[in-house]
């Protein structure tokens, strides 16, 4: 394989500062070899692995200082030093050098073979030539440091190489690696439908009500309705109608004048106006007064804002969503919902299923969600365990998708095993073999039948029994007696 960095002789003299504990300790250095990513020195005292600053004139007025590691003590006499990369100045003067003494060489500095006249590129390794190109040095830098990405390659894991992707993509290139899909994980056929609402309506402007129990991605979807529409690229402006004090909740939502109550000492845009042009996403909207539902009516109407204490209103151009997890139909039967207001946002509506009915959802979104967290730190986990996937799919998840996502970080700090236990979740570990995989079976058996295998599965341990079962131990004694099962 040819060499990668271009290396030439030479013997310039060199100032090496190097710190150590003590202090720091200065030294007269000759430089014997050099290329863009490191020297050989000539003498050297130093340890490996220990830093240093050369500092060397180049050429009369043209100072350059390198910093790096040495790597290699070459006998007592002479040191390799691999050099840290230096600043776009200093590799253009070292390149401008290192270029000056290659013209002469009648080597190609790669490989060492003989170069043939005057091609661009070496006959026997293929490297270009052309040193004195302007666009030679960044060429040649990205090469020699893709050559060093490949030879490690054979030695990386999938996994590596998926952290180095993301890391490219996210820190370098600031790809966004956010697409609604990617991140909102649903295969079942309800959330399949769910999906192809939120694409249809994403392309409209209508005001969308998005209903669910708490945690089931309300605002996930109003996110992925915004980043979908022709809205995307102004603000989303998210807001919690439940978790600010009905005081202040109009001087939130349609701003103040300064001077308009006590207070107000100074003039404030409200959440309608910060979504001008963009989206505004009212969650919790249930629970609104009525004072302000009145206000967001005529907001609704007429879309002009009127801030508090202000004399006139201002025309802006929201679109909105909004998200409840109460029983809004209850609400509007006694009176604490206005109809009129539910029918206005109600153009559009989607509806939420709870993650409990979402089938092996719960165990597609569970593995996702344990390598959106392996990704994010340190962990040595290899996954679930056959008991908590069996766990998993079991509970109720009153919770919902935050339940999941909040067991899920509990058990990867508590783990003690490769394979998150059932445990770990905080959920009861079932014997899986009573676990009534196949319905027919278990309908098809009698009460006493299923009482009489789980005890036996369990070795007639009163408490596991009525675990597996999912039943009190009263409720277990007093089955036993009924069926007059002894123990
Ligand atoms: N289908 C899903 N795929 C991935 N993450 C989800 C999904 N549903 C919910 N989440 C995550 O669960 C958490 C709760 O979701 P959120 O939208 O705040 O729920 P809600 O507004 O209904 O209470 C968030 O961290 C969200 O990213
Ligand atoms: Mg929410």
């Amino acid at each position: 394989m040819p060499r990668l960095d271009v290396r030439i002789k030479t013997s310039l003299r060199a100032k090496a500062i190097y710190a150590t504990r003590q202090g720091q300790r200065e030294e007269s250095v000759t430089i014997r070899e050099l290329s863009l990513n490191g020297a050989l020195l000539d003498p050297m005292r130093g340890r490996p692995a220990e830093t240093l600053t050369l500092i060397t004139e180049l050429s009369p007025s043209r100072e350059i200082e390198l910093r790096g590691d040495i790597v290699r003590l070459n006998g007592s006499q002479s040191a390799a030093v691999q050099f840290y990369y230096p600043d776009r100045d200093t590799s253009w003067s070292l390149w401008h050098y290192i270029c000056a003494k290659l013209k002469n060489d009648p080597h190609c500095p790669y490989c060492g073979e003989a170069r043939a006249g005057d091609t661009s590129h070496c006959w026997h390794c293929g490297q270009y030539l052309e040193f004195s190109d302007a666009a030679y040095l960044d060429a040649h830098l990205r090469e020699t440091l893709a050559a060093r990405v490949q030879n490690r390659l054979p030695k990386l894991q999938p996994e590596h190489c998926r952290k180095i992707i993301k890391y490219i993509d996210g820190e370098l290139l600031r790809v966004r690696d956010k697409s609604p899909d990617q991140e909102f994980v649903g295969t079942c056929p309800a959330m399949l439908k769910v999906f192809s609402m939120i694409h249809k309506v994403a392309a409209t402007d209508l005001s969308v009500l998005i209903l669910g129990e708490s945690g089931t991605g309300k605002e996930l979807t109003a996110r992925a309705i915004h980043e979908r529409s022709a809205r995307k690229d102004k603000p989303f402006v998210p807001f919690n109608c439940a978790a600010i004090p009905e005081g202040l909740l109009e001087a939130e939502l349609f701003g103040y004048q300064r001077g308009s109550f006590t207070g107000a000492t100074e003039t404030k845009k409200g959440k309608f106006e910060l979504a001008d042009g963009g989206t505004i996403f009212l969650d919790e909207i249930g629970d609104l007064s009525l004072h302000l539902q009145a206000k967001l009516l005529r907001f609704l109407e007429d879309r002009i804002v009127e801030r508090i204490g202000a004399k006139k209103g201002r025309k802006v151009d929201v679109r909105i969503l909004a998200a409840t997890n109460c029983n809004i139909h209850e609400r509007m039967e006694t009176g604490s919902f206005r109809d009129d207001l539910f029918f206005r946002l109600n153009t559009f509506c989607i509806k939420l299923p709870p993650l409990r009915e979402r089938g092996e959802d719960k165990v597609v979104l569970a593995r996702f969600i344990f390598h959106k967290i392996s990704e994010a730190g340190d962990f040595h986990l290899q996954g679930f365990s056959e008991e908590a996937l069996t766990a998993i799919r079991r509970h109720d998840w009153p919770g919902n998708v935050r339940e999941l996502i909040n067991k899920i970080r509990r058990a990867m700090v508590m783990a003690t095993e490769e394979f998150i236990q059932p445990a770990d979740l905080e959920l009861e570990p079932l014997a899986s073999e009573v676990a009534p995989t196949n319905l027919r079976r278990q309908v098809s058996m009698s009460k006493k039948e299923i009482v009489l295998a789980a005890l036996q599965e369990n070795n007639y341990v009163i408490a596991r029994t009525a675990r597996a079962l999912g039943i009190s131990r009263p409720s277990l004694y007093s089955m036993m007696k009924k069926f007059k099962i002894e123990h």
